[in-house]
């Protein structure tokens, strides 16, 4: 089986990606030109996963220049001409406000957008905004649209090396015929290339090593059953589906030999953020002894935050937990909490896998230093 998946691609007339929702029942790919559209299918989770959050918001900027460009023709004159340039970038800075508001967790959002609008921030200084300067065609919209669409596809670029470097990094890691357990998605439906935790899952399994995955479901949502065992079986890595509550069992069993996962945001002090349930995961294997692993690219790395208690946590609409394939399984009017994501103390984490390489304690110091 071919195993490569197509997770989203820029063309030249817009964007096309696999809207994860329909997973695994339908493989139906969304075509649309209308950043707006994009807007929507990071808030419903269509596109999700903290580095191809990013990915997606990048592209979503980029349609939404391109689109830009195509409604407002180039004037002949030179004031006129500043005036469009001046009007150009105060719209992409509210789209760029716009993706930055989807999702609050996930740091690779903002460290996406900041990088496309480092490309916008030189001219808006008003000195920068003169005829003069303007005459170059560098200072075009249709010349910074150029450079957004370039710098999208360098954040994709760099997303999948880093992904086949965390791969390579982890594997080692992970026992000889060891039982492994993973929470929620962290692969090629979660990034800009195989995966972070995925990666590592990924090598090892084709370095021959003989383990065996154990994927919680990952409740409410189900991005562990329905998105990692769809992924596990299109790469035939032998693989078991659970609920999250029997992680802790299957560990007092001797079945498991380690855990890994990805992660949405890490703070200065390797505090980690990720899919609730994770924290749990990460209490349950400090007791029976497994370490516990988080791969993530060093985008993933929040260093302005020093402590998990500063990382922003989504809230989700409570009918995320109130319903279930369309039914109510809920009373009416229950009180729900429906925090996204949980944050696992640096202490329970025994590495971080990175593109650099593995972290040990004390994270305060080796983040910062593979950061530097
Ligand atoms: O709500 P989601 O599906 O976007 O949450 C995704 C996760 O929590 C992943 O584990 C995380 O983004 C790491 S994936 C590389």
């Amino acid at each position: 089986m071919n195993d490569s998946i197509a997770v989203i691609e820029l063309t030249p007339t817009g964007l096309r990606f696999l809207d994860q929702t329909r997973l695994p029942g339908e493989e139906v790919m969304v075509a649309t030109a209308d950043h707006r559209d994009v807007l929507e299918a990071i808030r419903a989770l269509r596109l999700r996963g903290a580095p191809l959050i990013g990915i997606t918001a990048a592209y979503g900027v980029t349609l939404a220049a391109r689109a830009w460009c195509a409604a407002h023709s180039a004037p002949a004159d030179t004031a006129a001409a500043l005036t469009r340039t001046q009007d150009f970038l105060a719209y992409l800075h509210d789209v760029c406000e716009s993706f930055a508001a989807t999702r609050p967790t996930a740091v690779n959002l903002f460290w996406a957008l900041d990088r496309m609008r480092c490309l916008l921030a030189r001219p808006l200084a008003p000195e920068a905004l003169t005829p003069e300067a303007l005459a170059p065609e560098s200072f075009t919209p249709e010349a910074f649209t150029a450079a957004l669409e370039a710098e999208a596809h360098a954040i994709h670029d760099d997303d999948a090396q880093r992904c086949a470097a965390i791969g390579r990094h982890g594997a080692a890691l992970l026992p000889r015929g060891a039982g492994v357990i993973t929470h929620c998605n962290s692969g090629a439906l979660a990034t800009g290339g195989e995966g972070t935790a995925f990666a590592v899952l990924l090598e090892a399994h084709r370095q021959g090593r003989g383990i065996h995955v154990f994927a919680d479901e990952t409740r409410p949502l189900l991005q562990g059953a329905r998105l990692t065992m769809w992924e596990l079986r299109r790469h035939d890595i032998p693989s078991t589906l659970i609920t999250d509550g029997t992680a802790a069992m299957l560990m007092r069993a001797g079945r498991v030999a380690a855990a890994i996962t990805g992660a949405d945001r890490i703070a200065a002090n390797g505090d980690t953020a990720n899919k609730i349930g994770t924290y749990a995961l990460a209490v349950a294997a400090r007791h029976h002894g497994i370490p516990f692993y988080i791969a993530a690219p060093l985008s993933t790395v929040d260093n302005r935050i020093p402590t998990g208690a500063d990382i922003p946590i989504e809230e989700r609409d409570p009918a995320e937990i109130t319903m279930l394939a369309g039914r109510r399984i809920a009373p009416e009017g229950v009180h729900v909490y429906a925090p996204a994501f949980d944050v696992t103390p640096a202490e329970l984490i025994a590495g971080f896998v990175t593109e650099r390489g593995i972290l040990a304690p004390p994270y305060g110091e080796t983040l910062a230093a593979a950061l530097s």
